[in-house]
């Protein structure tokens, strides 16, 4: 180990040590979702099962809640209930990554575990942004026991990426096809298109490019985080895109992430589904675990947000940000749901009846409504807090001016045209909310006065329950 790596690891471990001191007058930390033990935190990073565990690495700036040089923070877990905090397996200790061990994702092969990320270079001097401000080249280090990993290898280097790009390419996911391994990145051509390219591999060492893909007008400059992946004989293609118009209905955060259901191999502007209509979900990223499921989970939380919208963890608690629970994918109706694991009921405990046409129920604390609703409108409230209303088939997501932090509303079509069935899953200062068993979603951080509110159900019938559910994180 080198000294800078020791010096690093060492300065991560005391900032750590001494924000767990603090901790329990941390009103905002979460019971139930991911977030950093100190510091800022951002994308889902190398999420996989292996060796009978499941891991989610992340994007963690230990030594700045307000987002900086960019670390690999790990938990793991048996169950995706228990998470066990891991430390920090990467650090931007090599000439490759010094300013910053940027997002990517891991595979499992004959018994090691491999993960693929952008190591990122800031020039100095007199460089742009765009094309030639940095150097992203894609780093490759193997462990045999998840925890703690090798020598860094460049897999594919900076100076090979092709031509047509800016210095914008990052973000690999690689997997196995057939007897074959492949990697796709996102990257931004100089003709500010978004897009991303593909590679292959026999050996996971030797990679060749194997093309690239974008829509046939532009959409978006950039495009960050990509995955793809087969579910149920279609091809997706995720993309977190940057530089797309607000409307209405679509596209209301900064920056977008949704995904393409291939048509002939192609993505068309009009297939693209974003994963989620709320305030705070970007650069999600799936995998397959051990009984075929195909698993994402996002960032709950957004680069570059809205100026009014100060988040009161990082300054009153010195962390900031969360990852969504992780939720399952499944092709219906010409589209992808995505609905909490099964293993998350595991968190509930004795259920209370939901039932009537106005239904109040005092809570106190983390609960997991999950109701069946009958009629063309709604409304469920979370006290003053929190208004999620609905009429033929679109959904308004409203925060309150203080539990929203500056942010206010969201909306959405359903596809369908029908509410059927509504879920809220609610943390501390954390909201996810399935609309019709995950046909759209609504992730939002919140934040309530207090842990005391009452749920408010209205519809012309509703039935179901409502459970407390048990403190699981760290
Ligand atoms: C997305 C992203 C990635 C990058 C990482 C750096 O949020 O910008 O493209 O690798 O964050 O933290």
């Amino acid at each position: 180990m080198s000294s800078l790596t020791k010096v690093l690891a060492e300065e991560v471990r005391k900032i750590e040590e001494t924000a767990a001191v603090g901790r329990t007058m941390q009103t905002n930390r979460l019971t139930h979702h991911l977030m950093p033990p100190v510091g800022w935190l951002n994308d889902p990073n190398g999420l996989c099962w292996y060796k009978g565990r499941y891991h989610v690495f992340f994007q963690y700036s230990p030594f700045e809640a307000n987002g900086g040089l960019k670390f690999w923070g790990h938990y793991s877990s048996e169950d995706m209930i228990s998470w066990r905090y891991e430390g920090v397996p990467l650090l931007p200790d090599s000439i490759y990554d010094c300013h910053g061990v940027y997002s990517g994702s891991a595979i499992a092969e004959k018994d090691k575990l491999h993960l693929f990320y952008t190591g990122n270079i800031k020039m100095d001097g007199d460089y742009d942004y765009i094309n030639n401000g940095r150097q992203s080249s894609t780093l490759h280090v193997e462990s045999t026991d998840g925890l703690h990993f090798g020598t860094k290898e460049v897999a594919v280097s900076c100076e090979d990426y092709p031509e047509n790009y800016t210095c914008h390419i990052r973000d690999p996911k690689v997997w196995k096809e057939g007897e074959e391994y492949r990697m796709i990145l996102g990257g931004r051509q100089k003709s500010d298109q978004g897009a991303v390219l593909f590679y292959r591999s026999e050996d996971l060492k030797n990679w060749k490019f194997d093309g690239e893909l974008t829509t046939e007008k532009t959409f978006g400059y950039m495009w960050e985080c990509p995955d793809f992946f087969t579910l149920e004989g279609q091809e997706v293609l995720s993309v977190s895109p940057q530089g797309l118009t607000r409307e209405e209905f679509r596209f209301q955060n900064i920056y977008q992430s949704g995904y393409f259901i291939l048509k002939d191999g192609k993505p068309e502007e009009k297939a693209f589904r974003e994963w989620d209509h709320g305030f705070d979900f970007y650069a999600p990223q799936t995998f397959q675990d051990g009984k075929g499921r195909r698993i994402l989970i996002g960032w709950m939380g957004m680069p570059d947000a809205d100026e009014e919208y100060v988040n009161p963890t990082a300054e009153s608690e010195g962390w900031q940000h969360c990852l969504t629970v992780p939720r399952e994918v499944t092709y219906k109706n010409g589209m992808l749901y995505q609905y909490p694991v099964e293993e998350l009921n595991g968190l509930r405990k004795t259920g209370v009846s939901v039932s009537g046409s106005s239904v109040e129920i005092p809570v106190n604390g983390p609960f997991d409504l999950d109701i069946q609703v009958k009629g063309e409108q709604g409304k469920v409230s979370l006290g003053e807090n929190l208004f999620l209303e609905y009429q033929d088939g679109d959904m308004i997501l409203t925060l309150s001016e203080k539990a929203g932090a500056g942010r206010k509303v969201r909306k959405a079509h359903v596809p369908s045209g029908v509410i059927e069935s509504i879920r809220v899953l609610a943390d501390t200062t954390a909201v996810e909310i399935y609309v019709n068993g995950g046909e759209v979603v609504f992730s939002s951080r919140y934040y309530p006065e207090t842990d005391e509110q009452t749920v408010k159900v209205e519809a012309q019938e509703v039935d179901g329950k409502i459970y407390k559910l048990k403190n699981c994180v760290m």
